[in-house]
């Protein structure tokens, strides 16, 4: 594995791969690699000849009063990590790399960030696309790899790349959960003892959820159900429970499209989502 730490050699490296006919997976990530990134890294080294791997801790997507600071980081684990899981060149540029201080454009989403977490984190999925769209540029991929924890993101994402043309296939994973439940998530080392008891009843609540739209309940009784279940959480507060059409994310009356069931969820140092997407229901 190769570290590239400037867009000029990563632009140069992926020229001459790309020459050559080889496929580019790309795995973007904001580091402190957890199981959920390894599966996306495997699943690109079955699929592609090059795995690059970004690591960039995005400050654009965080709001002002958001977790920047307290992001973990730990950059040696990563390398480790990412070269042992089929990474062949991790990207790591720094915040003058990426957002030059002559360049002042960005782009902003106009459509799937009214509900969910871009209703809660105002701007967040603008830095989430004007950063993947530095990266499309710098890495010319083939496939870009997202999981499906962050799937407001992928729909996000699968906007972008339909309305500026990439020619990029979105690939997504499913969510890597611990034996528990809880979703895997770099966010997860800021849980302390008694809410690292209580996260995983987010993924039990979402469970219990989809089992009763599967069975007939209505979606405000599923969403209801979920309130009930989240409220009576001895830790922490609801930020949101929605059911919406994925991928539009739109408002729905029944299960009759594909819905997703949406969680998020403020602990003390930690804001953890979750969700389940379910097939319609006739
Ligand atoms: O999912 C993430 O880790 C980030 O939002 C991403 C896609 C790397 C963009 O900064």
């Amino acid at each position: 594995m190769i570290i590239i730490e400037t867009r000029k050699r990563m632009q140069e490296y992926m020229r001459e791969k790309k020459q050559n006919g080889l496929t580019i997976g790309f795995v973007p990530t904001m580091g402190f690699l957890h199981e959920g990134h390894v599966s996306l890294m495997r699943r690109a080294s079955q699929e592609c000849d090059i795995v690059v791997t970004s690591i960039f801790v995005n400050p654009l997507q965080f709001g002002p009063s958001e977790d920047l600071d307290r992001y973990p980081r730990d950059f040696e684990r990563d390398q480790k990590i990412a070269r042992e899981n089929g990474t062949d060149i991790l990207f790591y540029p720094s915040n003058e790399e990426m957002y030059p201080n002559d360049a002042g454009t960005k782009l902003v989403v106009t459509k799937r960030t009214e509900v969910l977490c871009g209703e809660k984190r105002p701007g967040h999925f603008d830095g989430v696309v004007t950063v993947l769209t530095k990266l499309f540029h710098i890495i010319q991929p083939d496939r870009a790899y997202f999981g499906q924890k962050d799937a407001q993101q992928v729909a996000v994402v699968d906007d972008l790349i339909r309305s500026y043309f990439f020619p990029v296939k979105l690939i997504t994973c499913p969510t890597v959960r611990e034996e528990d439940g809880l979703a895997k998530s770099s966010r997860n080392v800021n849980l302390n003892e008694k809410e690292k008891a209580i996260a995983p009843k987010l993924f039990e609540a979402l469970t219990i959820a989809s089992d009763k739209a599967k069975k007939g309940a209505t979606v405000s009784e599923v969403r209801q159900d979920m309130l009930d279940q989240m409220n009576g959480l001895e830790y922490g507060k609801i930020d949101y429970v929605e059911l919406l059409s994925y991928p539009e994310l739109e408002i729905v009356d029944s299960f009759g499209q594909k819905t997703i069931i949406a969680v998020a969820y403020r602990f003390e140092n930690a804001r953890l989502i979750d969700n389940i997407i379910i097939e319609a229901v006739r």
